[in-house]
């Protein structure tokens, strides 16, 4: 069984998707990480991210045990791998991988931003979780520990927002059979609850 988790940047989904496979005992894929490591060493090689042949290379050659996560999670970071992520090559070279991993018994939880409308087009659920750009940049503000401000930080999303739906391949919009879960008004164990129960209601 696959569980399909998307949604823009600071949603919770990463979070909400951690939980589930908890919860499901199945296995847990954050794909945004995929496309940070790809942004990371191009970053590294001291190429600039929309460099397309730098970006393929990297992707083509990724080795995940080269990364940790602490290194990862940065906006710079997470900026340039939506930049990266724009490359229809970066995506083709990652796609079998997810597949791969999305096979795994009894069940694997993928978040990402095309999860259920290309790497999975077939998962038996779907959520896309949301929430307004105000509450996601207040909730990453809060991860990163004030290290920027509210608004360069609302600012950043806004432009990732704005990447990642006009992106030619696999934007991010949520599939015609997904479930939209608006996180605004929700807490964690709220939007886990929530999730939960759609998922119980689809696999009934
Ligand atoms: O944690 P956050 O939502 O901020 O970002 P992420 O999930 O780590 O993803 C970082 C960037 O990778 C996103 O802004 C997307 O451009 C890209 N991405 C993608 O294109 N497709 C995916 N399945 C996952 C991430």
């Amino acid at each position: 069984m696959i569980i399909a988790v998307d949604g823009p940047a600071a949603a919770g989904k990463g979070t909400i998707a951690r939980a589930l496979a908890r919860e499901f005992g199945f296995h847990f894929l954050d794909t945004g990480s995929l496309y940070r490591m790809v942004a990371l060493s191009v970053l590294r090689e001291g190429a600039d991210p929309a460099d397309s042949a730098a970006a393929v290379k990297a992707a083509k050659t990724l080795d995940p045990k080269g990364f940790r996560d602490a290194e990862l999670r940065g906006e710079v970071v997470g900026g340039a791998a939506s930049i990266v992520a724009v490359i229809p090559e970066v995506r083709a070279a990652l796609l079998e991988l997810q597949r791969a991993f999305a096979r795994q018994e009894p069940g694997a939880v993928l978040d990402g931003r095309d999860i259920g409308t290309v790497v999975c087009p077939d998962a038996e659920v779907k959520l896309f979780i949301t929430a307004s750009p105000e509450v996601r940049a207040a909730r990453r503000h809060r991860e990163l520990g004030g290290k920027e401000s509210y608004e360069a930080v609302l600012a950043d999303i806004r432009a990732r927002d704005e990447r990642d739906s006009m992106r030619a391949t696999a934007p991010l919009v949520p599939a015609a059979d997904a479930v939209v879960v608006d996180t605004s008004d929700m807490d964690i164990a709220g939007a886990v609850a929530a999730c939960v129960a759609i998922i119980a209601r689809k696999t009934a």
